[in-house]
């Protein structure tokens, strides 16, 4: 293959992505480029692979994609659990407050042990509710349950039972779950259906000591209404790994609040993570130029 890299970590700028995807039979890219009608218009006919680094695809325009024949390759499974394990240290920073108690010993606000000082809500007995009980979704109960959850609650497009049966998870509509979960983790592909789903009815119906967790994409929250509900003590505390925009400008609400925590999309960023999700996706690209069936492709 003759390779074209853009070879930076900073994103390729839409101008050097149109002019180099010129011509081009695969493109691999980043959850940070927009492929959409414009680049395949740009890349033209030859163009017959597009191999994501990231199991997430809603950067891709599927319909344009389908409708041109293009395949496309994905990196399902192989961040499962580093997702999942960087899915409960949010929930764990955020419950029991952890970057506000760190800050507090190195401002000197620590003066001595204080009864109800930095308390915060504990797993212990709960109920958890996953929004999207799918890989990632399943590997975070996977990992909740032996800090003594009392039950799991999911909602998706549908039951699951056996997904559900490892976890005796129960399939509830998004407004019971809202209202019964102390916790509250998000773990669905972003969609039209789940576009801006947690929002101000949603976060009104949860309760005021839980915990509300996204380590799906931004655009699954109203980050205004999020905003709102835990500035007025609606929902107890935050924890975000993904947000809207990415990155978050420093100045944005979200960061002035104590009750927020918030990480700059890092669900998979394990070096053994990273390292076996590049092969994956070079393996689905050389895969989809060679015409054989792609060790990840996504079903269109
Ligand atoms: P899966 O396809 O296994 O799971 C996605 C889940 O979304 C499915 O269980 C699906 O449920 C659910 N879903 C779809 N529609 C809805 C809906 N309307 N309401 C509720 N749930 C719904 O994907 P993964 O678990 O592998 O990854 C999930 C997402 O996590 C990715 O799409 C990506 O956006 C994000 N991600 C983020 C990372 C990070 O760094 N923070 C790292 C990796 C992934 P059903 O089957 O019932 O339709
Ligand atoms: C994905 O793969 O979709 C994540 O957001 C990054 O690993």
């Amino acid at each position: 293959c003759r390779v074209q890299q853009w070879d930076s970590e900073e994103p390729v700028p839409r101008a050097e992505l149109l002019a180099g995807v010129a011509g081009t039979r695969g493109l691999l890219c980043l959850l940070s480029d927009r492929i959409d009608r414009e680049v395949l218009d740009a890349a033209g006919p030859d163009l017959k692979v597009i191999s994501t680094l990231s199991v997430g695809f809603d950067h891709l325009a599927l319909d344009e994609i389908k409708k041109r024949g293009i395949r496309v390759g994905y990196t399902p499974d192989v961040l499962t659990d580093a997702t999942a394990e960087l899915s409960v240290a949010l929930l764990l920073s955020a419950c029991r407050r952890l970057p506000e108690a760190a800050e507090q010993v190195k401002s000197g606000g620590w003066t001595t042990w204080k009864p109800l000082w930095m308390c915060g809500y504990g797993l212990s007995d709960s109920t958890v509710g996953i929004i999207g009980l799918g890989r990632i979704g399943q590997a975070v109960a996977r990992r909740l349950k032996p800090f003594g959850v009392r039950k799991f609650l999911y909602t998706g497009s549908g039951p699951k039972p056996e997904s559900a049966a490892e976890f005796g998870a129960e399939f509830v509509p998004l407004t019971r779950l809202a209202e019964e979960s102390d916790f509250v983790v998000v773990t669905c592909a972003l969609t039209p259906a789940t576009q801006g789903m947690c929002n101000k009815d949603f976060f009104g119906r949860m309760k005021k000591t839980s915990v509300f967790v996204n380590t799906s994409r931004g655009a699954v929250v109203n980050q205004e209404d999020l905003y709102d509900a835990l500035a007025n003590g609606q929902i107890a505390a935050a924890g975000l790994d993904v947000t809207t925009p990415e990155p978050l400008p420093v100045d944005h609400p979200l960061l002035s609040l104590k009750n927020c925590v918030i990480l700059p999309h890092i669900g998979s960023a394990t070096y053994a993570t990273r390292s076996t999700m590049a092969v994956l996706a070079a393996n689905n690209l050389l895969a989809g130029l060679r015409g054989e069936p792609m060790p990840h492709e996504l079903k269109l």
